[in-house]
């Protein structure tokens, strides 16, 4: 298996030198190229969707870390790296690129990664290697002495950008309108608000302040259990897959299952779909799952007899129901880490991880169901250049790209990440 990371087959395509296709040419630039234009996600998976007015934005990266090489980066990082010691801790999410997860003092998912944040109280700063919604979950959940660090503050993700908090709150009201606030005989609420953790901090509060929870992939089903028994329905936005493959697993009908789309009144539904809802869909989506589709896990199918595919559950429904298995990137790496027979793997989700899957267990052969390399474009903006200035302004006393969430909307987000914690992934 393919042992170059995936920035290293970027560029190896780019110069004709290996064969095999990007989905965007601009993948081979530094991120820093795209800082200075007008608001994007950036090249890769998810660049063509609709950035947010007010999305944060990186200021320019001092020049000395965009013309120094891979191999000086590393060096300065690890040198920052050794003399702040105990008083800083590197999270790295999964899909980071290798070069940065070989600095990470812990790798995760987002579940992991927010235990992690909150369970390091004696770092004074944490620098979170993935996306902003992740930084905020830390924020909220670490010591208020203690700073996180986005090293790229572009580093988004489009699909929390697809629920803001005026179009939930006008959804609210709909609901609330038509459903009432009145407990049924066996004390349930109308409707519970659950959001993904890929959702702004100010849609984690909305949930806290309205007996809602947050999930992550690998804690859905428990999270909808326990919204169940406290509601007669759900709202869970914004990712209208996660919800559906979830719902879908636990027996809700598609029925009654509505897709709420925040330009329509009453989300495009009439009351009476209202009424018989029983999960009710945001329309968010995430353009690196949806790549994957159902021709593709047939054709792993023809290449591969006995092929053991598993797609992570952001994926459309169809390519759920056509793999073996779905699961968050932590199922997934321990699906791998648990074969104990060379197996062949076609996995569905970002790039990165499986590519490093594939490096790290050549007893298996691993591949990633999309051909085209096409990495989630906002994870891949923390480059290592960035890494090594955040790091060494923090050597020198100075906090860089501090992600802050004010403490109205801190406090109750983190009541709805507390509920979170505690429904631990089965
Ligand atoms: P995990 O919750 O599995 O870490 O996934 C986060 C994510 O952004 C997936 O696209
Ligand atoms: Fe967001 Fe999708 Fe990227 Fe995950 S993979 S951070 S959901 S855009």
């Amino acid at each position: 298996m393919n042992k170059a990371s995936v920035s290293e087959r970027i560029a190896l395509i780019a110069r004709n030198s290996s064969e095999g296709a990007t989905c965007a040419p601009e993948l081979n630039d530094g991120p820093w190229v795209f800082d200075a234009q007008p608001p994007a996600y950036g090249p890769g998976a998810s660049m063509g969707d609709v950035i947010p007015v007010g999305t944060p934005r990186q200021g320019a990266l001092p020049d000395e870390y965009k013309s120094a090489s891979n191999d000086e980066l590393h060096e300065r990082i690890r040198a920052a790296k050794a003399t702040l010691g105990e008083r800083l801790v590197i999270l790295g999410h999964f899909y980071q690129r290798d070069e940065i997860v070989q600095h990470a003092d812990y790798l995760g998912d987002s579940f992991q990664l927010a235990t992690a944040a909150k369970k390091h109280t004696e770092a004074e700063a944490i620098v979170f290697c993935g996306v902003h919604f992740m930084a905020e979950t830390a924020d909220i959940l670490s010591a208020p002495n203690q700073s996180v660090i986005l090293p790229n503050l572009a580093a988004g993700c489009s699909m929390a950008d697809m629920a803001d908090a005026d179009s939930v709150e006008a959804c609210w009201e709909q609901l609330t309108a038509i459903y009432g606030t009145e407990p049924d005989a066996d004390g349930r609420v109308p409707v519970i608000p659950v959001t993904y953790m890929n959702s702004s901090a100010a849609l984690k509060a909305f949930c806290g302040r309205n007996g809602g929870i947050v999930c992550t992939s690998s804690n859905a089903a428990v999270v909808l259990e326990w919204a169940f028994e406290r509601g007669q329905r759900v709202l869970f936005f914004p990712d209208q897959h996660l919800g559906r493959n979830t719902a879908k697993a636990m027996g809700v009908p598609l029925e009654q299952m509505p897709l709420w789309m925040s330009h329509k009144p009453l989300g495009g539904n009439t009351e009476s779909e209202l009424h018989d809802a029983r999960v009710i869909l945001w329309n968010g989506f995430c353009s690196v799952h949806k790549r994957f589709t159902v021709d593709q896990i047939a054709q792993a199918r023809v290449d591969y007899p006995g092929v053991r595919v598993i797609v992570h559950p952001e994926c459309p429904m169809p390519v759920v129901d056509a793999a073996d298995e779905s699961g968050s990137t932590d199922y997934i790496r321990r699906a791998v880490e648990g074969a104990t027979e060379p197996t062949v793997f076609a996995i569905g989700t970002e790039v990165n991880m499986v590519q490093r899957l594939a490096a790290d267990h050549p007893e298996h052969t691993i591949f990633c169901l999309d051909p085209v390399v096409c990495p989630c474009s906002t994870m891949y903006r923390i480059h290592p250049g960035y890494l090594a200035w955040v790091l060494e302004r923090l050597v020198a006393g100075e906090v860089v790209n501090r992600i802050i969430v004010d403490d109205d909307t801190a406090e109750y987000a983190r009541v709805a990440l507390e509920r979170m914690l505690a429904a631990k992934p089965a």
